[in-house]
C-alpha cells in the first residue's frame, strides 16, 4: 500500500517539501493549512503536475485537520517564522499554541505516524508536538541537526575547494544560537578538516554555520526553505527506506549523554521506526561544554513555556 505523509503548514517550507514528496513520487500527500484555501490551491497545483513528474502521488489539501487521517508520516511546519532582527525563541509562545493543534489532530487522526517538527524553535516544538498529541516519544523527532550539518558542510567544502559529497560533518546541540558543530568529527575523505584548513578559518564557518539561519533572514526577511525542506526530505527517504541512517536529529533523551527529559540534536540511527537509537559520540571536553550549555538553553525555553502556561 502507498505511504501517506501529511503537511501540516502550506507555506514556503511545507511547499517546497511537498513538492519533493510528489516530485520523488514517494508517498501520497495531504497538506493542511488554516489559511483558507492556501494548501487547497498548492494541492492542486502539485497534482497537476503529476503527469509532467511522471509520479502517481495521490494529492489533497485543506484546512481541515482531519485530512491528516491514516497517514503514516506527519510533518508540522506550521507556524509564525523569524523576521529580521528576531531569534527563533521569540517565535515560542505563538508558535507552542500552532504547533499544539496540529499534533493534537495527529493524536486524534493518525496516533500510529512518525511525526517531524521543523517550527521554531525547533527543540521545544518537537516537545510540544510530543506532549500535545501523546504521542510516543521514540516517534517524534525534530528537523535540524541535518539543516544545521548540511550548512556546516557546505562552508566547509568552499574552504577546502572539493565536492560537497565527500565531506563529512555533524552539528549537534539545540537549533538555535548554542548549537555545536562538531570540528573533530568534520572529515574530508576520511582525512581530518582540522589538520587541512586553519584553525582561524575554521572558526569562523562555525561562526557563519550557527548564524547561518539569521544570515538568510536578514537577506529573505523570512526564514530559509530549500536547505530546510531538502533536509527533511533527507529524513524521509531514511525512514520510508528503513536505511538506519546516521544522522543527527531532535530526539528525546533519557540519560543519553547525560541529559534526561529533553528534546536535543544528537546522533541517531533513522529507520522505520523513527529514531530507533541514540549514538553517543566520544565529544572533546570543550564539545561536551558547549553540549551542556546548548541543553541547558533548551531546557530554559522549555521550562519558560510551562512556566507560560502554568
Ligand atoms: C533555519 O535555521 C528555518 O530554523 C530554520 O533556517
Amino acid at each position: 500500500m502507498r505511504k501517506k505523509i501529511t503537511i501540516f503548514g502550506a507555506g514556503n517550507v511545507g511547499a517546497s517539501l511537498g513538492q519533493l514528496v510528489v516530485f520523488s513520487g514517494i508517498a501520497d500527500l495531504a497538506m493542511i493549512d488554516i489559511a483558507e484555501g492556501i494548501a487547497e490551491g498548492k494541492a492542486l497545483d502539485l497534482a497537476q503536475a503529476r503527469p509532467v513528474y511522471g509520479s502517481d502521488s495521490k494529492v489533497i489539501g485543506g484546512s481541515d485537520p482531519s485530512l491528516t487521517r491514516d497517514a503514516d508520516l506527519v510533518v508540522i511546519t506550521a507556524g509564525i517564522t523569524r523576521k529580521p532582527g528576531m531569534s527563533r525563541e521569540e517565535l515560542l509562545e505563538t508558535n507552542a499554541k500552532i504547533v499544539g493543534q496540529c499534533a493534537s489532530a495527529v493524536g486524534q487522526y493518525a496516533g500510529n505516524a512518525l511525526v517531524i517538527v521543523i517550527s521554531n524553535p525547533l527543540d521545544v516544538m518537537t516537545y510540544v508536538a510530543s506532549e500535545a498529541g501523546k504521542l510516543d516519544r521514540r516517534k517524534v523527532m525534530g528537523m535540524a541537526g541535518v539543516l544545521d550539518s548540511a550548512r556546516f558542510r557546505h562552508f566547509l567544502s568552499e574552504a577546502i575547494g572539493g565536492s560537497v559529497k565527500d565531506i563529512q560533518a555533524m552539528v549537534l546541540g539545540g537549533h538555535g544560537d548554542e548549537m555545536v558543530p562538531l570540528l573533530s568529527y568534520a572529515v574530508w575523505q576520511g582525512e581530518k578538516i582540522q589538520k587541512l584548513v586553519p584553525a582561524e578559518v575554521l572558526e569562523k564557518i562555525v561562526t557563519r554555520t550557527k548564524n547561518a539561519g539569521a544570515e538568510i533572514v536578514s537577506k529573505l526577511k523570512t526564514s530559509a526553505f530549500y536547505s530546510p525542506a531538502a533536509s527533511a526530505f533527507e529524513m524521509i527517504k531514511a525512514i520510508f527506506g528503513d536505511e538506519k541512517r546516521l544522522l543527527p536529529c531532535s530526539a528525546w533523551l533519557n540519560g543519553e549523554y547525560g541529559v534526561k527529559g529533553i528534546y536535543v540534536g544528537v546522533p541517531v540511527i533513522l529507520g522505520s521506526a523513527g529514531v530507533e537509537k541514540v549514538v553517543e559520540l566520544e565529544l572533546t571536553a570543550q564539545e561536551k561544554e558547549s553540549f551542556a550549555k546548548s541543553c541547558q538553553a533548551v531546557r530554559s525555553s522549555v521550562e519558560k513555556l510551562k512556566g507560560l502556561k502554568g
